[in-house]
């Protein structure tokens, strides 16, 4: 009797060491998988609504572009934020004569591009999207530290992201690159967490004064909103 227990014993725990090897093959496997696709700047990618973690970050690449696209656009949340961003942003920039049909916009922060596709639905057809990390077809990958664009080449550029700017590594150098690559006169329109003093972030654009600034609803996420217009003087140094 007594061997038969413990032969039965050595079974089970013969067994329970099989299982938990093959756990640990599992999560050595997916965390390093997940490690290809990361990101130095993963907390901000994480942020974007699209993609949630670096792990569909990484997995992301076998998808066809377009495809992912349409399904994306399919997806409530999307058009949750594509419908705000309509309502609650792009006519404040209108109303002050800031967005047109024929502006140059550049949506910096941009996720999976959401405020480029949002553009293009409202008729804005020259809407360029940037984040750390690419998304085609929408977004592709730049540093807001150091856009690849001339100096004033943009009528707007939109962020859209309430983490982007006070998240960035050089927030004042994010500040910068928006005002450098945004034409005199032309409109830097963000939101920032509904916490953050806007007279703060407005400190960090030096050439800008603000024009509007209001409360609003992204994605259910309570932001600030402020549009800025470039005035190129540097009159707050
Ligand atoms: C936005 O909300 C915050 C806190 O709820 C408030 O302090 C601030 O004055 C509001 N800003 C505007 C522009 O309405």
């Amino acid at each position: 009797m007594d061997e038969h227990v413990r032969r039965l014993l050595n079974r089970v725990s013969i067994a329970l060491a099989a299982v938990a090897t093959a756990a640990l093959l599992q999560l050595f496997h997916h965390s390093s998988s997940c490690l290809v696709g990361s990101h130095p700047y993963s907390s901000s990618l994480s942020l974007a609504p699209f993609p949630r973690t670096s792990c569909d970050a990484a997995s992301r690449r076998v998808v066809d572009p377009d495809l992912r696209l349409a399904k994306l656009r399919a997806s409530p949340r999307w058009r949750r934020r594509n419908a705000a961003l309509s309502a609650a942003v792009f006519p404040r920039l209108r109303r002050l004569v800031l967005l047109r049909r024929s502006s140059r916009v550049l949506c910096v922060a941009a996720g999976a591009g959401q405020a480029v596709d949002a553009l293009h639905v409202a008729g804005v057809g020259d809407a360029t999207g940037v984040d750390l990390v690419d998304f085609p077809p929408l977004v592709r990958r730049a540093d807001p530290h150091n856009l690849p664009f001339f100096d004033g080449a943009f009528d707007v550029v939109l962020c859209d992201d309430p983490q982007a700017l006070t998240g960035a590594l050089f927030p004042s150098r994010f500040a910068a690159e928006a005002e450098r690559t945004v034409r005199l006169g032309g409109a830097i329109a963000l939101a920032v967490e509904r916490h953050v003093d806007l007279s703060t972030v407005a400190s960090l654009f030096k050439k800008s004064r603000v024009v509007d600034a209001w409360n609003a609803t992204l994605d259910g996420s309570a932001v600030s909103m402020a549009i800025l217009i470039n005035n190129g003087k540097s009159a707050k140094q």
